[in-house]
């Protein structure tokens, strides 16, 4: 059973309407879809000491993977931009290892802006294969 896309932009602008980014003032949501139709949302949570702020992405991606989830086939990530609002760094990085090259939907709070895959964000990436 696949979650459609419709389903996880609401999903992610809602959850970034719990975003806790009183520092930046810059909201992000995230919502990660499983292959057996199970949705899981994340928002930004920031923190006093700013490097210990975790992205929306991640959020989502590890409620899931503590609940117990594993196969993942689709993430969308909202902000309030014109400009999409891709994944950080460390967030690709664990898209990459937990969830392969999935589809990433950018969008904001009017519209899709914009579709990606984890390997082309990540095209060169450290893994376990290399270890
Ligand atoms: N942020 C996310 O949650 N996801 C992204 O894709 C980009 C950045 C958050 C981290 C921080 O709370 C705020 O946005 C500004 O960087």
């Amino acid at each position: 059973m696949s979650v459609s896309e419709g389903t996880l932009v609401d999903a992610a602008r809602a959850a970034r309407d719990r975003a806790i980014a009183p520092y930046s003032g810059f909201r992000v949501g995230a919502a990660l879809a499983t292959t057996d139709g199970r949705v899981f949302t994340g928002c930004n949570v920031e923190n006093a000491s700013y490097g210990l702020t975790v992205c929306a992405e991640r959020v989502a991606l590890l409620k899931a993977l503590s609940e117990g989830a594993r196969d993942f086939a689709a993430i969308v990530v909202v902000a309030d931009t014109d400009a999409p609002t891709p994944p950080c760094g460390p967030c690709r990085q664990l898209l990459w290892e937990y969830c392969g090259d999935m589809p990433v939907t950018l969008a904001n709070l009017q519209a899709v802006k914009a579709h990606h895959s984890c390997k082309e964000l990540l095209p060169f990436p450290f893994d376990g294969r290399l270890l």
